[in-house]
């Protein structure tokens, strides 16, 4: 059989919840339009899949079933965007082989669920000529020009969930708890779920903490007659000190800690300080992970059909994003290389801020 149309999927960089249903509303979306003149690629393990030709032909059964399953069928791997022009240890020009490959399957379009990383290797190929459209994943919500990234609000509901669950230990022992939340380079997570938490204290990389405001916080909370505090801190938070570093003394001074994370760090300073016990819980890779929660199931529903939508209208070149509220189309060259980080006169941080609770600065 001739086939009309031929789909290339594939998941890159850290996995999150909402990938699955998110390539199951493309697939869907596309097998409901096109019926059996359309045939879907499923890239294996992202772009090292594209690159090494590693891929499979999809069934519309591959795609029932998997709307709560979190992870991505399709497997996934980092590959840097920085090495993209690198030649491999294999002696591969990733950027060739990828082009190669994609003709070979003579693909018609390329569908990429990623994070910054993936969103600019995706611009990339586009410039190179291959038909792209994208959509926004990572928990860490940091993508340029959408409001929000499959993936965030099921991460956001795990990190709230640990610190609900640290409240009690913390009353019962009257302890200082830090959650160390994850989100790379800036604070959404962090901010969502401390908010959603009640906690005391919120540290992220877009406000850099002064120590002795923390410190004067969990001191004051004690004089009030609060037993315990809770932090939220942000994987990436930062000093005040740290922070007015020159980069290069920055990354120096960053991996010369003797900690295994800045949590750690915060967590010492308080409780020399204070002299009340102080403990950190780290859930890590913990918030990735399981099904995607309500909200992200239909706002990656609604992503994975626009991404089909746009595959059938041939308007490539586009990441789906949210605006708000609307899912729009957003030109990959206007996104990709640019980071989203938390304004820190935002209406949330205003809120917290209103409620008492310190972001140590
Ligand atoms: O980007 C998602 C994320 O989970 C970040 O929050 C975190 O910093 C990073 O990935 C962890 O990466 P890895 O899974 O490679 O350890």
């Amino acid at each position: 059989m001739i086939f009309m149309k031929r789909v290339g999927i594939l998941t890159s960089g850290g996995d999150c919840q909402g990938l699955n249903s998110t390539i199951r509303a493309v697939a869907k979306t596309l097998y409901n339009h096109y019926g059996d003149e359309v045939e879907i690629i499923g890239i294996i393990d992202g772009y090292r899949g594209l690159i090494y030709g590693e891929h499979r032909k999809m069934k519309p059964e591959n795609f029932s079933g998997i709307l709560t399953m979190g992870g991505t069928i399709l497997g996934t791997s980092r590959q840097p965007f920085k090495l993209m022009r690198v030649i491999d240890e294999n002696s591969v020009d990733k950027v060739a082989a990828m082009k190669e490959n994609y003709k070979k399957l003579n693909l018609d379009c390329l569908v990429v669920l990623g994070g910054n990383g993936t969103q600019k290797t995706a611009n990339l190929l586009r410039e190179e000529g291959l038909n792209v459209v994208s959509l926004p994943k990572t928990i860490d919500n940091d993508l340029w020009g959408t409001d929000k990234t499959f993936g965030f609000q099921s991460a956001v509901d795990i990190a709230t969930n640990v610190i609900d669950c640290i409240h009690s230990t913390a009353t019962s022992h009257g302890r200082v708890f830090i959650v160390e939340v994850m989100g790379h380079k800036v604070g959404w997570l962090t901010l969502y779920a401390g908010i959603a938490g009640g906690a005391d204290i919120i540290l992220i990389p877009e406000i850099p903490y002064d120590i002795e405001s923390v410190i004067k916080t969990v001191k004051a909370r004690t004089a009030s007659g609060k037993n315990f505090s809770i932090l939220a801190v942000a994987e990436g938070a930062i000093s005040k000190e740290l922070a007015a570093l020159p980069k290069k003394q920055k990354k120096a001074a960053m991996s010369q800690m003797k900690y295994p994370s800045i949590s750690y760090k915060i967590a010492e300073e308080i409780e020399q300080a204070t002299g009340q016990e102080t403990r950190v819980t780290v859930p890590g890779h913990f918030q990735r992970g399981g099904s995607p929660d309500p909200y992200d199931r239909v706002l990656s529903t609604r992503f994975g059909v626009a991404a089909a939508e746009l595959i059938i209208k041939k308007k490539y070149g586009n990441m789906v994003a949210l605006k708000n509220n609307k899912v729009v189309a957003v030109p990959l060259a206007d996104i990709a290389g640019k980071l989203k980080t938390v304004p820190v006169d935002c209406e949330e941080i205003k809120t917290a801020k209103m409620m008492g609770i310190s972001f140590g600065d």
